[in-house]
């Protein structure tokens, strides 16, 4: 395994813009697993099926072209929502695995970011960071980026989805949320991006001193 960077935790907490910015700083590609439950979720509600439906859900997750990911519509508050409902699924969520885990194995290194990276997708990864910050700062985040892409949606229906989703994506039984034992927490609440961003790096750098020693 190359350079693996987890950037887990909740909804909005900042993980996929300090994903991005270390993938740049390294040359990484980076992969944002959340999209892949999103194209599922929104590839569901395109057929006309139902988000309770589990076959449904594992057939668009085996069917899954990465080109779907790329679709605007996996960035909707919708999206977000019917990716939360299939990521319950155990056997969605080992169809994406293979993906996850090929793209986890790239050299020199990359960097991904979601909720079980640092947990089950890579457990061995020399970089863990579990990013977080209040729920209220995570909806004023996530508000601002929705209705920046146009959507008509307040600041409290934004809290209210996420409110539920953390809770969803906790109480999962398979790959539930939570940070990995080696990982290291970033709150994110009182920063700006560039601060989050610096932290991020600084706990990144001490990881790779450490694994290349550990190397030799
Ligand atoms: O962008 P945001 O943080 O709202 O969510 P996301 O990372 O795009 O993920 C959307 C949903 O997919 C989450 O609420 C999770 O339910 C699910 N997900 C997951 O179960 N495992 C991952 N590695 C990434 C996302």
């Amino acid at each position: 395994m190359g350079f693996v960077i987890a950037v887990d935790g909740p909804a909005a907490s900042g993980k996929g813009t300090i994903a991005v910015k270390l993938g740049a700083l390294y040359g990484y590609p980076v992969l944002d697993s959340g999209l892949l439950y999103r194209a599922v979720g929104v590839k569901v509600l395109e057929r006309g099926q139902d988000l309770g439906d589990e076959a449904a859900a594992l057939d668009a997750a085996r069917s899954l072209d990465p080109a779907e990911l790329e679709q605007p519509r996996v960035r909707t508050r919708a999206a977000g929502e019917a990716a939360s409902r299939v990521a319950v699924y155990s056997p969605v969520r080992r169809a994406l695995r293979e993906f996850q885990q090929a793209f986890a194995a790239r050299e020199p290194g990359a960097v991904i970011d979601g909720r079980d990276i640092g947990t089950v997708i890579a457990p061995h990864a020399p970089a863990k960071l579990y990013v977080t910050a209040t729920p209220e700062v995570r909806a004023q985040r996530r508000w601002k980026q929705l209705t920046g892409q146009g959507e008509a949606v307040t600041f409290e229906e934004i809290l209210a989805d996420i409110r539920v989703r953390d809770e969803r994506d906790s109480a999962r039984a398979d790959s539930p949320m939570t940070m990995a034992a080696d990982a290291v927490l970033l709150d994110t609440t009182e920063m700006t991006i560039d601060a989050a961003f610096d932290a991020a790096r600084r706990i990144v750098e001490t990881a790779r001193s450490r694994w290349e020693t550990a190397k030799g």
